[in-house]
């Protein structure tokens, strides 16, 4: 069990020792797209205070911590040079980690596109399949030594709907369709590439996979049909334009070697040219399979013999984000993916953001995250049951800049004061301590 966050969500330190430019450095300076106008160049200031921070892990019993490495901190220019105080900083922290007992895991890109490679089309270049291989091949080189867990990638789905179809996120575009269905594709080739990459120059054996994430379903009863309306439906694909948002496209091709059928007919006109030796660099296996989980549909079988929705009832549990309360997305989600993909799989996060403050005694009393992560928790205990469960991380381990929600959302189990970058254990960090020391025995 552990805790999760991202670089440029806690770094800070965005114009520090030789950093280049990232596409959401570039997008924060622009008017209008970020919350109250705030950016990223300070965050948590985890850059300067990382020895502090992993005390603080040590302290609350994370036994796993995983991180993602700024691209353009190691490759300012996205490719080539190479920034040796940039490498240096990942590898402090990863010893850092190491030396207080945590498991570093390493997620390799968390939506950070250097700036230098967007201005050469990003991942709608073929050419970025060979860029992000190359960077792969630099985050073996200089970190395989000590660390063995790595994902590849962070929620494709998310970056490429709201970076290039609702424009919510950096770059800010609403592209064509058939462009974002060409970046997958890239995408896709891309961490394929890292993935061989990461083997061929690993300095250990290494264990490698990705970190995608969806809307999880799951059955309005346990009826056998409503059982299996909530399978259909978790990896059937969405109507076109905002298609992204799914599970099949981005793991089929991945785990089975083939985009699903359904969508190779629901979205023929959109797609580029997918060879069969695309398909094989996509499908360079992979060891683990990650999962980002948040929340789920609820689904029944309708008359009609087709999935349905249930609507949820006025009121119904919500976070700070407006996002649903639905433990049960843990419990199903979970057993559908295993069982579909039959791969070890890792929560490689979960949270919930909640309006937290600093109470009169100087404490943050969150219950609500505290209910939360018991109910997910709970859940993910009864998919365990029948899932290869190996790991789950909570997100986040601290408050952080939250894209364009700027500092508005806190998802951490610290709390940050932005003013003065105190931290401040939320009682859910204290809870999360005990259930972690006590293997989960306690929930
Ligand atoms: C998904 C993302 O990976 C992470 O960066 C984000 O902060 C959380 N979920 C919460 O929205």
């Amino acid at each position: 069990m552990g805790a999760a966050t991202s670089s440029i969500q806690i770094e800070g330190a965005s114009a520090e020792d030789g950093k280049g430019e990232n596409i959401w450095d570039v997008y924060a300076k622009e008017e209008g797209r970020i919350h109250g106008g705030q950016n990223a160049v300070t965050a948590c200031d985890h850059y300067h205070r990382f020895r502090d921070d992993v005390a603080m892990m040590k302290e609350m019993g994370l036994k796993a911590y995983r991180f993602s490495v700024d691209w353009s901190r190691g490759l300012p220019e996205g490719r080539g040079r190479v920034n040796e105080k940039g490498v240096r900083f990942y590898q402090e922290l990863i010893d850092e980690l190491l030396a207080n007992g945590i498991e570093p895991y390493l997620t390799l890109y968390h939506w950070e596109m250097p700036y230098e490679l967007y201005k050469c089309g990003g991942w709608m270049n073929p050419r970025s399949v060979q860029w992000f291989g190359d960077y792969a091949k630099l985050v073996a080189e200089r970190f395989s030594d000590r660390v063995k867990y790595f994902f590849t990638i962070n929620e494709p789905q998310c970056f490429t709907g709201l970076g290039y179809l609702t424009a919510e996120h950096a770059p800010g575009l609403k592209a064509p369709v058939r462009d974002t269905f060409e970046m997958a594709h890239n995408i896709l080739k891309a961490h394929g590439r890292a993935t061989q990459m990461l083997r061929e120059y690993g300095k250990q054996k290494l264990t490698i996979g990705l970190a995608p994430t969806a809307g999880m379903t799951y059955p309005a009863s346990g009826s056998a049909e409503d059982i299996e309306a909530a399978r259909e439906s978790l990896f059937s694909l969405p109507d076109l334009p905002v298609w992204t948002w799914n599970v099949a496209w981005w793991s089929d091709p991945v785990i089975f070697g083939k985009y699903p059928e359904e969508g190779l007919v629901k979205y023929e006109k959109y797609l580029p040219k997918i060879t069969d030796e695309d398909m094989k660099l996509i499908s360079e296996p992979i060891d683990i399979y990650g999962q980002n989980i948040y929340n789920g549909k609820c689904i029944r079988m309708g008359k009609d013999g087709k999935p349905e929705e249930v609507k949820r009832f006025d009121g119904f549990p919500r976070t700070a984000a407006n996002w649903p309360v639905t433990p049960e997305a843990l419990e199903y989600g979970v057993k559908f993916l295993y069982e579909r993909y039959r791969k070890p799989i890792y929560i490689t996060e979960n949270g919930i953001s909640c309006a937290d403050v600093v109470s009169i005694d100087n404490k943050v009393h969150d219950s609500n995250r505290t209910d939360f992560l018991a109910r997910y928790l709970r859940a993910l205990k009864k998919a365990a049951g029948e899932a290869d469960v190996r790991g789950y991380f909570q997100w986040s381990l601290m408050d952080n800049f939250e894209w364009n929600k700027g500092y508005s959302e806190r998802f951490g189990l610290v709390y940050v004061d932005y003013q003065t970058q105190e931290r401040i254990w939320k009682d859910s960090a204290f809870w999360y301590r005990d259930v972690i020391k006590n293997n989960g025995n306690n929930l």
